[in-house]
């Protein structure tokens, strides 16, 4: 049987033990003509302004080479099921990225079935398609107040949670030692409405260990695996408004207390979840929602020695008027808008989106559009074909090479 077919027929659990023995890249060539309409179509001219007409959007086209070629990691985050069972997925995800991060298979709700035991075959899985294919790793996440698993809420009591929360991270990032391109090792600790002087959120860490429960995840995690990147990574900090102002200040203060304690914290995620905005001209301008107080956090960020990267980026399209080309010109000036922005600052190394295809999407299991409709927030539609997006983003990625930050 055809590599394709392998995958094409293979059960899900079947397909994880093939990937982690075969290094799931295999079915490279053979699916390559499954996402070639996709490609032909592409090659149209594209709907953004001021855009022109491109051949292809693979190979020395695509966005990992693009943003290799100006000091970026480009990925996306990856849907363990779909990449299972759907090869022109896989295919387009091995052919656009340099760096993978699980949308879910590290999460503690994946990774601990019982408090007893761990499940990696998923994770393996991801670990043996990127390492086959010379894509980076980011892992997501080490500690989450969300998507723990019910035991956990169950069984984790004071006298027992720094214990718990070792184990976890001793067992996790230390079987992936020396693979890893990063860790978020703590994700989304502040949240400002919880009332605390410090901002920390009051989740089930905090209320069992206390703040501290911050530094013995990094402390931990720099043990288990000395070369990761230990990151923070937060969501609503790229807003314009005085809640997004509000975290940031939150955020920043408390990588500031990190660094000077020598807690082992070497970059910031900056998830980049934002909203395509409806204009009366009917386009976005992303400059008011997006603007001086990103960038002033990312410039503090760099100011305390961190790296920069966006972690988890999707625009999502609800507040626009249903009419495709419309929306996805929309989308893609809020995806162009904010990284050209975002990535006129030197410290910002990566870029990953949160899925690659509207197929997969998460936001299609979130509230919604009020029309129902499919939300298209991401670089390829669901049939697998580039969007305005796609060549958003690859030019935004191209200008960083004619911008100094420093020339403003
Ligand atoms: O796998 C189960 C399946 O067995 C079950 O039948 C089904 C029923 O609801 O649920 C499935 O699990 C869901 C999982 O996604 C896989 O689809 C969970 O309920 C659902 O909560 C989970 O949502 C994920 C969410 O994080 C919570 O972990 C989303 O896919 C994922 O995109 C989202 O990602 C987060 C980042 O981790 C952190 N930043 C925000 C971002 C978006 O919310």
């Amino acid at each position: 049987m055809s590599e394709a077919g392998a995958l094409r027929g293979a059960s899900r659990r079947e397909f994880l033990g093939t990937a982690a023995r075969l290094g799931a890249g295999a079915a490279t060539a053979s699916v390559l003509p499954l996402i070639a309409a996709g490609r032909a179509d592409a090659a149209k001219p594209r709907r953004a302004a001021g855009a022109s007409a491109t051949e292809s959007v693979t190979g020395d086209a695509s966005l990992g080479a693009h943003g290799v070629a100006h000091g970026l990691l480009y990925g996306c985050a990856v849907n363990m099921n779909a990449l299972a069972a759907d090869a022109a997925y896989a295919a387009l995800v091995r052919e656009q990225c340099r760096i993978v991060v699980a949308e879910n298979a590290m999460k503690w709700g994946s990774l601990r079935p019982s408090a007893e035991g761990f499940r990696f075959d998923e994770a393996d899985a991801l670990v043996a398609f990127a390492e086959a294919n010379w894509m980076k790793i980011r892992g997501h996440n080490l500690v989450w107040h969300q998507s723990n698993p019910k035991w956990l809420d169950a069984t984790a009591t004071k006298e027992n949670a720094r214990e718990l929360l070792v184990t976890h991270i001793e067992t996790v990032a230390g079987r992936y030692a020396g693979r890893m391109h990063s860790w978020d090792v703590v994700n989304e600790a502040i949240r400002v409405e919880d009332g605390r002087a410090d901002g920390l959120r009051n989740s089930l860490w905090l209320r069992l260990i206390g703040e501290d429960y911050i530094e013995l995840a990094f402390q931990t995690a720099r043990e288990a695996d000395p070369q990761a990147l230990l990151t923070y990574n937060e969501y609503g900090i790229e807003e314009e408004t005085r809640a997004g102002e509000q975290k940031r200040e939150a955020v920043i203060e408390m990588l500031r207390r990190m660094v000077a304690r020598r807690v082992p914290v070497d970059a910031v995620g900056v998830q980049s979840h934002i909203a395509a905005a409806a204009t009366a001209s009917g386009s976005q301008t992303a400059d008011s929602q997006y603007a001086a107080g990103l960038m002033r956090f990312i410039a503090a960020a760099r100011e305390l020695g961190l790296q920069v990267f966006i972690t988890e980026m999707d625009v999502n399209d609800r507040a626009l008027a249903a009419e495709i080309a419309g929306r996805d010109a929309a989308v893609a000036a809020a995806y162009k808008q904010y990284l050209e922005l975002a990535l006129g600052d030197p410290a910002v190394k990566a870029v990953l989106t949160w899925g690659i295809t509207d197929r997969y999407t998460w936001l299609g299991h979130e509230e919604g559009r009020a029309d129902g409709k499919p939300e298209r927030p991401l670089l390829f539609d669901a049939a697998g074909k580039a969007k305005a997006s796609f060549y958003a983003v690859r030019d935004a990625f191209d200008q960083r090479g004619q911008k100094s930050y420093l020339s403003g």
